[in-house]
């Protein structure tokens, strides 16, 4: 049995700590540090904590001795490294959300702090435990496409989830959420490059984008400041809150709605009140807002090896979508994530003929650990990694130790220095 305190006891934490319910077993948790009184209360009920080991902030925790084997650190991402440090020095492994730092500095600390603790650090790279990416990994390792010379990769963000996290959300500043769009969204898919193209060194990485669509002059002409208290175009809005948030209850509940959730009053009455009230920012235009990250960019990557890579972000998407393209010296594989299919390619040179195509559907597999939490059952599924590590057991192919982590981290860093200075940042 391995033991656990939940370090920020948001959203994300708690599908971590979730595994202690379906493997009581295995996997326990026996404190808090979270100074949110609401949270700290539910959540302590909720896992049985005593009331003792609740504490008001990470701080508060690292003042008394360790008690557990591991801190699940899921406060926000300008605050990973500040915590995690003294979490380290105080003996704890670490289960670390990602973007793990806001600046390379931030790595660099980070880094040296596991390396003189001798402790150990995974990030919640999820994506890597994903099925549809593990698939993916196996047939590159297993030479199906020979050597990997370009990867491409993109995500579309929906206009429901742009609006939630980043126009309206608490990722839309910089100065505020500490990550920019591309280090908040996608630091997963640039990492994913990284796993494909693992001990090979990127070397070069230039990117363009910014802030385009989001902004007061694309603002509907005679439109309000706040969707249900004085817009007169709101019917005609995609952007209405009332077509995101109120016709769909269920979407976002633990962004939009969090003092709702707390309060356990979910009512229609009380979120119609939330998104009148002009202090709430997912009361307000969506295009008269105070965001100021990228709603669109594109990064390339040249690696050590010569190949390269590409990754594609675009906010306001139709349809929420990660695509995936390895192209490699004997053929290549090609699949939509949210699909949870791929196809691999090789040239097929026979005459009347030009390649063959094979489809891989991981829906007809049977695997429902996608049941548990989100991400293709990635979060259920790293959990149970890190529980295997705690106990000593070996890594998976998927494992994502701070060490693995650092060139995602580097290359999302570089691109945005590269966006902003119109440059090429050699690393
Ligand atoms: N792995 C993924 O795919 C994924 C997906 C979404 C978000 N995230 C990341 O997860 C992290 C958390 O996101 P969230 O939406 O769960 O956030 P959240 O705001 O719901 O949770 C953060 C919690 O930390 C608490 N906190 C603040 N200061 C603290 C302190 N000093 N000590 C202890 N707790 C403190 C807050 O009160 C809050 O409850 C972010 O870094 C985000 O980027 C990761």
């Amino acid at each position: 049995m391995k033991t656990a305190v939940i370090v920020g006891a948001g959203h994300r934490s708690l599908c971590y700590a979730s595994y202690a319910e379906r493997h009581p077993d295995e996997f326990k948790i026996v404190g808090i540090a979270e100074p949110s009184d609401d949270r700290r209360r539910i959540v302590g009920e909720r896992f049985g904590i005593p009331e003792e080991r609740r504490y008001r902030s990470a701080e508060e925790l690292v003042a008394v001795p360790k008690f557990a084997d591991a801190a699940i650190n899921g406060t926000m991402d300008r605050q990973h490294v500040p915590t995690t440090i003294p979490l380290l020095e105080r003996g704890y492994d670490v289960l670390l959300e990602k973007p793990f730092a806001v600046s390379m500095e931030e790595v660099d600390a980070l880094e040296a702090a596991v390396r003189r603790t001798g402790r150990r650090v995974m990030i919640c790279h999820v994506l890597r435990y994903a099925p549809f990416y593990v698939a993916l990994k196996e047939r590159v390792l297993a030479g199906e496409i020979g050597e990997l010379i370009d990867v491409q990769t993109a995500e579309h963000v929906s206009y429901h989830h742009y609006s939630t996290a980043f126009a309206r959300g608490k990722w839309r500043r910089l100065e505020d959420g500490g990550s920019s769009f591309l280090m908040s969204k996608c630091c997963h898919d640039l990492d994913l490059i990284t796993w494909f193209k693992s001990g090979v060194a990127p070397v070069r990485v230039s990117s363009f984008g910014g802030l385009h669509y989001f902004t007061r002059e694309h603002a509907p002409a005679n439109s309000g400041e706040h969707c249900l208290l004085d817009c007169p175009v709101e019917e005609a809005c995609p952007y209405s809150v009332r077509k995101l948030y109120l016709n769909h209850p269920d979407r976002w509940v633990f962004y939009v709605w969090p003092e709702l959730e707390e309060s356990g009053d979910l009512s229609i009455e009380a979120k119609t009140a939330r998104l009148k009230d002009p202090s709430n920012p997912y009361s307000r235009c969506i295009w008269k807002m105070d965001n100021d990250v990228a709603d669109r960019q594109v990064v390339a990557i040249e690696f050590a090896d010569g190949s390269v890579a590409t990754h594609n972000l675009v906010g306001g998407t139709s349809r929420p979508m990660r695509k995936i393209h390895l192209l490699g010296t004997t053929g290549e594989l090609e699949g939509v994530f949210d699909d949870n299919r791929f196809v691999i390619r090789h040239s097929d040179t026979r005459p009347g003929h030009e390649y063959s195509e094979t489809v891989v559907d991981l829906n007809n597999l049977g695997d429902t650990t996608g049941a548990y939490g989100s991400h293709g059952g990635g979060d259920e599924r790293l959990t149970a990694d890190f529980v295997a590590i705690l106990n000593g057991r070996e890594k998976s192919v998927s494992c994502t130790e701070l060490a693995d982590s650092i060139n995602g981290h580097r290359i999302g860093f570089a691109a945005d220095r590269a966006r902003i200075e119109h440059t090429v940042v050699e690393l």
